[in-house]
């Protein structure tokens, strides 16, 4: 008896051991957390902003793995958001494949790299051709959305019920497997739920389960959320209450409600932040019924209401930008950037051009970036990206990552606290104001170190706009500042209007991996004469103003 009790004891203290020594190995799970409307991804309990790079859509394999750890690390990145398809994870129906999760996921360990994975699932591009073969021919089990002529598509039907089952089968099977091999290092900071959801060409499914799902009340949730942009019901069909509007927020309330499905009972098995990515809509032109003009039912701007009232288990509708121009990218930004909705740019241009984004779109505190394509595949994202496949595609993006990468800790708690600022040059090039509290910058662009230039001359390299920078005020008078190819000067504003002012100090340096900041050297003289000039090189500052 006496032994039996000391092994049950001993066996006892034994796992004991094991749950401790997992506990304090365990590494909190990743989350969002949010502040007055400001948010910040929490990796490891601390403020991370990611500084990521997105894997080309067929590098999901193995053997395709040294080309995007490769790009990465030349991209400076310390995040990969890489694919995981339905159809590699489970190729027969209820046969699961972990290899390449496997892989990647201890890949990224040696390369310390954070991985975002990308369910492509039943819609990748609005489209089912990441499904597995099982899915992809069967209509009967599988079905496809009907348009209003009653011809079936090449969408697949958010109404399929087989599908939901089966896709969220493999859904939480994925979140299962990463939950038993990441739970205790937590290489995985955040999930895609689906890839750029929506459906070209019919504004919604017109087959009979929607159809008769059409004809129902809206759901009291999405009334309570989404006002209508006409004048319409309080409450009755979607119709009624909608309009002109009713086919697209029925069909985004549907694709919506699919999502939350998938991401309710795969946060259930593992509960890391998920997102889902919007091919966009146009956010200049006036709003208006979908007319074709994009992917309807999809997370466009205007049905952030929608997506955030059918699908509470994702925490973020997030941009694919890929159109340019800075109106355009300005616009974007601020429709996704929400007291309810964090920004999150997943995906983005690899062309030359974007790369001043990054300083606009961290400035204006988003959790995280990711230009598309920063992978040595042998392919080019031209005319979309970039016609680069080399290391000159990665390091427009790598240079400004390098700068960041240090202090991108202090950067996502100073975003959270709401104390930053981004620019980026515009296409007429013309200067722009940041009103800091306290302070008015005055950013310019194209000028020469030593001044302007009379003759018109401008300094080599800046022939298209690639000037940016982002600012945080760590204090009152004191600014971090990155930037490039970009002028600033400061002017006392507000409580410090109408005094005059002078640098205390200019400071070029570093953060050190404790967080410190180490000074290189202070600018000064002909350095700071003709206004805070960053040539191409990306150059971190520590600027302190004094008024008199
Ligand atoms: C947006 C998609 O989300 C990505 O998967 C990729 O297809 C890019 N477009 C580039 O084509």
């Amino acid at each position: 008896m006496k032994r039996i009790h000391c092994r049950r004891m001993a066996a006892f203290g034994l796992m004991a051991v094991l749950a401790a020594t997992a506990d304090a190995a365990q590494a909190p799970i990743p989350q969002l957390a949010g502040k007055d409307g400001r948010y910040a991804l929490l990796v490891d309990g601390k403020p991370f902003t990611m500084l990521g790079v997105q894997a080309h859509n067929s590098s999901n394999y193995p053997a395709a793995l040294d080309k995007v750890w490769a790009a990465a690390k030349d991209a400076h990145a310390n995040t990969v958001e890489i694919p995981v398809a339905w159809e590699q994870l489970e190729p027969a129906e209820g046969r699961f494949d972990f290899s390449f999760v496997d892989t990647l996921v201890a890949q990224a360990r040696q390369n310390k790299m954070r991985l975002v994975l990308l369910w492509f699932g039943t819609w990748k591009n609005t489209g089912p051709q990441y499904t597995p073969e099982w899915v992809k021919f069967d209509n009967r089990r599988f079905p496809r959305m009907v348009d209003r002529e009653g011809k079936g598509i090449y969408c697949l039907s958010p109404f399929g019920e087989q599908t939901l089952q089966a896709d969220k089968k493999a859904f939480v099977a994925l979140m299962a497997h990463l939950k038993k091999i990441d739970a205790a290092q937590r290489t995985v900071i955040m999930v895609q739920v689906e890839n750029e959801v929506g459906t070209y060409g019919t504004v919604r499914d017109f087959g009979a389960k929607a159809e008769a799902a059409f004809r129902q009340p809206v759901p009291p949730a999405i009334l309570a959320r989404k006002k209508a942009p006409v004048p319409g019901a309080a409450s009755g069909t979607w119709a009624e209450v909608y309009g002109p509007y009713a086919d697209e927020y029925f069909h985004a309330y549907a694709v919506a409600s699919y999502i939350e499905a998938l991401a309710k009972a795969g946060r259930a098995v593992y509960d890391l932040p998920m997102y889902v990515n919007n091919a966009l809509r146009d956010p200049i032109e006036p709003m208006a019924p979908w007319k074709g003009n994009f992917a309807s039912g999809g997370p466009t701007f205007d049905v952030i209401d929608i997506y955030k009232a059918a699908a509470p288990h994702i925490d973020i509708a997030a941009p694919d930008v890929y159109s340019p121009e800075s109106s355009k990218v300005v616009a974007t930004l601020s429709l996704f950037q929400r007291p309810d909705n964090a920004l999150l740019v997943p995906e983005m241009g690899n062309a030359a051009g974007y790369a001043r984004y990054v300083y606009q779109i961290l400035g204006r505190g988003a959790i995280g970036v990711a230009p598309f394509g920063i992978d040595y595949a042998d392919y080019s994202n031209y005319p979309l990206g970039s016609k680069l496949k080399d290391k000159a595609m990665a390091e427009p993006f790598g240079r400004i990552y390098a700068a960041f990468r240090p202090m991108q800790g202090q950067w996502a708690q100073w975003a959270l606290d709401g104390r930053t600022f981004g620019i980026a040059e515009a296409e007429d090039r013309k200067p722009q104001t940041i009103d800091a509290n306290g302070w008015k910058i005055t950013a310019s662009f194209r000028e020469w170190q030593f001044g302007t230039a009379n003759n018109g001359d401008r300094p080599p390299g800046t022939e298209s706009p690639n000037g940016g920078a982002a600012l945080a005020q760590v204090a009152a008078n004191e600014f971090v500042v990155i930037g490039q190819n970009i002028r600033l000067a400061f002017e006392g504003a507000g409580a410090n209007a109408g005094k005059p002012s002078m640098y205390a100090r200019v400071e070029e340096g570093h953060f050190d991996n404790a967080g410190k900041w180490v000074m290189e050297r202070n600018w000064n003289g002909d350095q700071t004469d003709y206004g805070i000039n960053f040539t191409a090189n990306p150059t971190v500052l520590k600027i302190r103003l004094g008024t008199y």
